[in-house]
């Protein structure tokens, strides 16, 4: 039994990391998946990929900052599909800025706090009016362990940003449960979802990763595939009763 049989999904930011595992799990699950991105080619790759494994996929290149591009974007899927049932926010991340306070400009300020919330506000609000209009939706947000605890690993603009994540994410879900959408999301602990993380964790001294490690319960880091099993359930009908949640797949180093 599939889950996600019939279901139209976008994911943004999925051509790579964890948004694509996302999306090979939603395609194995049953749904139609739009992959987005900001670069045609890795769209395009990504696309192709998803179809050799017989998957219903389609692509669009997108900034989620840009509020046109990200109606123009629903705009296809809806003439393509005629609605959208599920949408992943997972556009984000630190985007290469800088940790320390100093070190932090206004402009890597505004790309962090733009790409991971506001892109999330532009999507769920382009999305809502199609999820109402076919009976309901599930929206689910990546927020992370850096929005709900104080982590070292990333700096205050992302703290802030996904922090931002969470509270967008319950707000939201009060607004549109009536409407039969549900909106979650989930906060992941350090994930080597591609080439960049694992080569940081790769080159990081054996003491600091034993510091890590030795901060989670389970004592070994999560995959890509465990977070991307978390959003198929929270897209599918068996979290039926589930809003406003957010779900902390981390290995227990944050008990929410
Ligand atoms: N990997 C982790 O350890 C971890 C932990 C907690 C949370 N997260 C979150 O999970 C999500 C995915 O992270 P990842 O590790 O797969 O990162 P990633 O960098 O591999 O993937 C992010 C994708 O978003 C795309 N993107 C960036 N700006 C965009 C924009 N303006 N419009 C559309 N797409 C854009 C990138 O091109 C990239 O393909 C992010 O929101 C990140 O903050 C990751």
């Amino acid at each position: 039994m599939v889950k996600l049989q019939g279901k139209i999904a976008l994911i943004t930011g999925s051509a790579r990391g964890l948004g694509y595992t996302m999306a090979s799990e939603m395609v194995k699950e049953g749904a139609t998946v739009f992959i987005n991105d900001v670069d045609e080619q890795s769209v395009h790759e990504a696309v192709e990929q998803l179809r050799e494994i017989g998957g219903k996929v389609d692509g669009f290149v997108a900034d989620v900052t840009n509020k046109q591009q990200v109606l123009n974007m629903m705009g296809y899927i809806v003439d393509r599909v005629g609605r959208l049932d599920i949408l992943v926010n997972n556009a984000g991340g630190a985007l290469r800025t800088p940790k320390k306070l100093e070190d932090i400009s206004e402009e890597h300020w505004d790309l962090v706090l733009d790409v991971n919330l506001k892109g999330t506000f532009l999507a769920s609000q382009a999305a809502v009016p199609h999820m109402r209009a076919s009976g309901g939706g599930s929206i689910i947000n990546i927020s992370s362990i850096g929005g709900r605890t104080a982590s070292i690993v990333t700096g205050v603009s992302y703290a802030a940003a996904k922090a931002g994540v969470v509270g967008f994410t319950r707000r939201l879900a009060k607004e549109v449960g009536p409407d039969g959408i549900r909106v979650n999301a989930i906060a992941p602990g350090l994930v080597l979802s591609g080439d960049r993380l694992k080569e940081t964790w790769d080159t990081m001294p054996d003491w600091e990763q034993t510091e890590v490690l030795d901060a989670i319960p389970l004592r070994r880091l999560g995959t890509n595939n465990e977070q991307a099993k978390v959003i198929t359930f929270l897209a599918s009908e068996e979290s039926g009763y589930m809003t406003g949640a957010v779900l902390d797949v981390n290995g227990g180093r944050f008990m929410g």
